[in-house]
């Protein structure tokens, strides 16, 4: 395949842990402990294809009222997770980084979190973000917030950049965002057969091409990612332009 036919960044909703293992009368743990098994594969075909970025929705804002029992798991399989992998990351050049409310995780995971930041913050094959306690609306707030609260000299002239003006525009916005040092996403895959978006990204999938397939997460292989890829390079990304212009 073309590599400007590939996505730079790939975002991925890793939905259907549950479901899976209801199917096989399995409590959904066991569900989960597949998915983190996908997740390290497909970080590693993402990687193996030189994609550059690699986002993975791995817990959102809303699954904090989960039965505290599942998101205690999920706790867990998120530590054990990075601890043992963090030798790999390095030695691969995987730049581990995250976004999302991080201060909300229990405290040992978050130390976890930093130490695998900072372990592997010299990588420069890959970037993996795992979204974590993440919910767009709230970053987007949050972002607002901190707009309004540090540059309020900016606030007087409401003149956006394309207008050649000195106030906000997107990209003012875009600085603060969690994601301020990645390229939007060009891919989103979500699995499970759920056609929504549930809090994530709202603002940086502006123009993202959106891959839907119904095969739960723990099912998801290499060859599903492929074929979201050849997907993805049969489309035209026309940002509001015509066929001819491009
Ligand atoms: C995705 O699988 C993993 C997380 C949200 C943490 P689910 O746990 O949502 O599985 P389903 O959607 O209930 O099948
Ligand atoms: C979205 O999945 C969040 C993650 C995959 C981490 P959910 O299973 O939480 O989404 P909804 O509730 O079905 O929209
Ligand atoms: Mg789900």
């Amino acid at each position: 395949m073309l590599s400007k036919t590939l996505p730079k960044h790939i975002a991925i909703i890793m939905d259907g842990n549950g479901r899976w293992a209801k199917s096989r009368g399995l409590p959904r743990l066991e569900g989960h402990r597949r998915g983190v098994e996908v997740a390290e594969e497909m970080i590693t075909a993402v990687h193996n294809r030189r994609i550059p970025y690699l986002t993975l929705y791995a817990f959102s804002d809303e699954n904090w009222n989960r039965p505290k029992e599942e998101v205690d798991t999920l706790m867990v399989l998120l530590e054990l997770f990075l601890k043992s992998k963090q030798q790999k990351m390095i030695d691969k050049g995987i730049r581990f980084q995250t976004i999302g409310a991080i201060s909300k995780l229990p405290e040992n995971v978050q130390q976890t979190i930093a130490e695998t930041k900072e372990m592997t913050a010299k990588g420069n094959q890959m970037t993996l973000i795992l979204a974590l306690s993440y919910g767009a609306r709230n970053e987007i707030m949050n972002a607002i917030t901190r707009l309004v609260r540090e540059t309020p000299s900016l606030l007087e002239p409401v003149l956006s950049e394309v207008e050649g003006g000195e106030g906000w525009g997107e990209g003012t916005l875009n600085q603060f965002l969690d994601t301020k040092n990645y390229p939007d996403p060009d891919l989103l895959i979500r699995t499970s057969g759920e056609y929504r978006l549930s809090n994530f990204l709202l603002w940086q999938l502006a123009y993202t091409e959106l891959y839907f397939t119904k095969t739960m997460w723990p099912d998801f292989s290499e060859s599903d990612l492929q074929k979201a890829l050849e997907e993805y390079a049969k489309r035209e990304r026309r940002f509001g332009k015509i066929s001819e212009q491009l």
